[in-house]
């Protein structure tokens, strides 16, 4: 394939290296700084919040006086005491920039919207004496009657003006209906996939400090503009007054995008008191008021004529939403994309519930749509008595098939034709429940995976010292992904500087804002901006330079700038020419026209082999491959590892992972990490990726594609397939529990 570059082609810089986690030390010895762990604004008292008890209705009374003399308690806050803030709402459905941004007020009002929601914060001097005294608040509650189930009211069910991704909801080409009742092979098949819950293993932590009308936020975020801009809305105060700060981030995976009542009533309590106020969420309190994944029903309609040609594609999604803001993942979106049909149909409904509001979790949309969506493929594939990867091979589309754009790159077919042959494809045996080993049934399963590739508007600057150093500021965060390691990559190969030279600063909102890590547009946004600041860097350099730099086509190699024939140390030219140092600021997107000219994605295939006991129904992973194409890879580790931990959370979909949903309550009741159950290493068995590399000028100036959240989109449903390929048994409600096979 004439767009694969390898690597090696790029061996002569940083780009391209598998370079070690620059921040890795400082984190592995307890040294880089978390949220909950800043301490130079001198010692923080500590604020707990107390839950609600219900989870729809109001609060008659609230009794703090025994709380407020607990020993060590400085202030307890509840609605009543609270400073003034905007009322939550309208909009129900605000518009995608407004829903980064908008006030989260907490503690404002006597009603209760979902269970858990905060009543009460007390501070004390530590954080025993303020959960103690938590205990003793007493408070009398009017419960009402809320709705939890979504399955029992699907009839209830309304159409949202977008997705959340500010997608359409519907989409239409062709006439499903005709197609799909003149095809001569039909496959109508529903599929649930469960609550769940982002688990990041920082919780969400605040500590807010005030100096006189400015507010320094330390906090666990994946997005600095957001929480500065939610923070000024709900605090009513300009967010030029607003500082955040968040250079380490123990996971995000779609909860630290927006603000969370950590943020909010550490902010109240730190300027009532006039110290600084530390809050963190406990795991328990995070699964209500940190966003969820929502439960959702899933309509997957194929049909295809007697080749496996698909004729019509018809996927309906209904999902639960809460009552006061909307919130719809683009679960079918991808669909819109993946194969070829003549008659093709897309929708999203959603049935509120008394919930809180869901938020985006680990690739938002196609993690669960793909689940069941390359489900159903498979079992497609068996009607046909087809190949499961022939069959997709069959219908890969020319160009978008609901755009009618062309691809930029994609290269799905290539990632299942080269995964087949590294996992050994051919030795599968379609029929299933065939293949033993003593007392356990062997299966391989395949998906393919595709996910929308995005860019943010980003800025960036770089600046050299007169001794050379380079230094790089941005409001970007490293979320655990890598960002510090690729980004000082990326300048040191532009530059053309020894990596050692670089020093790359984030998570400061003082610094230039980025789109943030979110939706896997970090590395191409944040990166692109980089570039851009490093070649107008260069620009000035050349300038200061002058003849012959000036004349020619300068390079920057080695620590030189070199041209017609002559070179420079840069330290030197520094010296000679800029003594008090150069600055130059970059930047990118958002989105152009290349976005609207072309479909853009990155494409993937995961093979799974499992083993199930035939007396217990244990399902063992036993092998898993993920073929990868996510255009240029800047560093083959830290993309691995994001790959890996994204086919790790397509195992927990599969076979594990769901919040539980009281549904009489509306209370998550395995809400914390013994009872919320993970893959552990013991889970994952041996795991491979394999990259191939493309060169996708269409997207950015660096090639860069998304790529984390790649790795969850269809690996849920390869092991699926996997174990109905071992057993014969196609369960389609997610997790597939024990339970479900015997
Ligand atoms: Mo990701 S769920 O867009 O942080």
């Amino acid at each position: 394939m004439s767009t694969f570059r390898h690597t090696q082609a790029l061996a002569d810089g940083p780009i391209g290296q598998p370079v070690d986690r620059i921040d890795g030390r400082l984190k592995v010895t307890g040294r880089a700084t978390y949220a909950y762990e800043q301490d130079e604004m001198g010692p923080a008292a500590y604020g707990y919040i107390l839950g609600a008890t219900i989870a729809t209705g109001r609060i008659d009374d609230i009794d703090t006086r025994q709380a407020e003399r607990a020993p060590g308690v400085l202030y307890v806050m509840t609605y009543r005491n609270a400073p003034p803030q905007p009322a939550f709402g309208p909009p129900l459905t605000p518009t995608p920039a407004e829903v980064f941004t908008r006030a989260r007020p907490v503690l404002a009002t006597d009603r209760i919207r979902y269970y858990d929601e905060p009543v009460a914060l007390v501070v004390a001097l530590t954080f025993e004496a303020a959960r103690s005294a938590a205990s003793l608040i007493r408070v009398r509650y009017t419960a009402e009657r809320g709705d939890h189930d979504l399955f029992s009211r699907l009839s209830e069910a309304y159409t949202p003006t977008r997705t959340n991704a500010g997608l359409q909801t519907d989409s239409a080409v062709g006439d499903f209906d005709t197609g799909f009742e003149a095809a001569p092979v039909k496959l109508d098949v529903t599929y649930y996939t469960p609550y769940q819950s982002h688990n990041p293993m920082e919780p969400h932590a605040s500590i807010a400090s005030w100096a006189g009308n400015d507010l320094t936020l330390y906090t666990s975020a994946q997005t600095l503009a957001n929480f500065r801009g939610g923070l000024a809305n709900t605090l009513g105060i300009p967010r030029e007054r607003i500082r955040v700060v968040s250079p380490y981030v123990g996971g995000g995976f779609g909860a630290k995008l927006i603000i969370h009542p950590d943020a909010v009533l550490a902010a109240f309590a730190a300027r009532v008191l006039q110290r600084p106020v530390k809050v963190a969420l406990t795991r328990q309190q995070m699964y209500a008021n940190a966003g969820h994944r929502a439960a959702m029903q899933h309509q997957v309609r194929l049909g295809a004529d007697s080749t496996g040609k698909l004729l019509a594609i018809g996927y309906d999604v209904w999902s639960a939403t809460s009552r006061f803001e909307e919130f719809c993942e683009q679960t079918a979106v991808f669909a819109r994309s993946l194969y070829a049909a003549p008659s093709r149909l897309t929708r999203h409904r959603l049935v509120p519930v008394d919930l809180n509001r869901g938020e985006w979790m680990r690739s938002p949309g196609e993690a669960p749509g793909m689940l069941a969506f390359e489900s159903a493929m498979d079992e497609l594939a068996e009607r046909l008595n087809q190949d499961p990867i022939d069959v997709r091979v069959l219908n890969e589309p020319e160009i978008d098939p609901e755009r009618g754009v062309p691809f930029a790159t994609r290269s799905l077919v290539a990632c299942m034709r080269t995964g087949a042959e590294r996992f050994g494809w051919n030795n599968r045996n379609p029929a299933p429940g065939r293949v033993r080993e003593g007392r356990r049934l062997i299966g391989m399963g395949m998906a393919a995976a595709i996910r929308p590739n995005y860019l943010g508007a980003s800025r960036a600057q770089v600046s050299m010292s007169p001794t050379g150093r380079v230094l790089v500021r941005l409001d970007m965060t490293d979320i655990g992904t890598g960002t510090y390691t690729i980004l000082t990559q990326v300048a040191a190969q532009s530059l053309g500087v020894p990596m050692s030279s670089v020093q790359v600063q984030l998570g400061d909102s003082r610094f230039p804002q980025t789109a943030g890590s979110g939706g896997s547009w970090g590395a191409a946004s944040a990166g692109s901006a980089v570039e851009d600041a490093c070649q107008r860097l260069k620009q000035q350099l050349i300038q200061v330079a002058g003849v012959p730099y000036s004349d020619g086509q300068a390079q920057f190699a080695g620590g030189r700038i070199i041209a017609s024939g002559r070179s420079e140390r840069l330290t030197d030219l520094m010296m000679r020419a800029a003594p008090t140092g150069l600055q130059a600021e970059g930047s990118v997107g958002p989105m152009g026209d290349s976005y609207k000219n072309y479909s853009q994605h990155s494409n993937g295939a995961h093979f799974v082999e499992v083993s199930v006991d035939m007396d217990t129904g244990e399902i063992r992973m036993r092998r898993m491959l993920s073929v990868i194409a996510a255009g240029r890879i800047l560093n083959p580790k830290t993309a691995r590892s994001q790959i890996l931990g994204g086919m790790t959370w397509g195992i927990g979909a599969a076979l594990m992972e769901q919040t539980l949903l009281d549904t009489r309550h509306g209370h998550f009741i395995n809400h914390d990490l013994a009872e919320y159950l993970i893959p552990v290493n013991g889970d994952i068995a041996d795991m491979d990726v394999v990259f191939l590399e493309e060169a996708d000028e269409k997207a950015n100036v660096l090639g860069i594609k998304g790529l984390g959240e790649l790795g969850v989109c269809g690996a849920g449903a390869a092991v699926a397939n996997a174990v109905y390929n071992a057993t014969g048994i196609r369960v389609r409600e997610f997790p597939l529990s024990i339970d479900k096979l015997l």
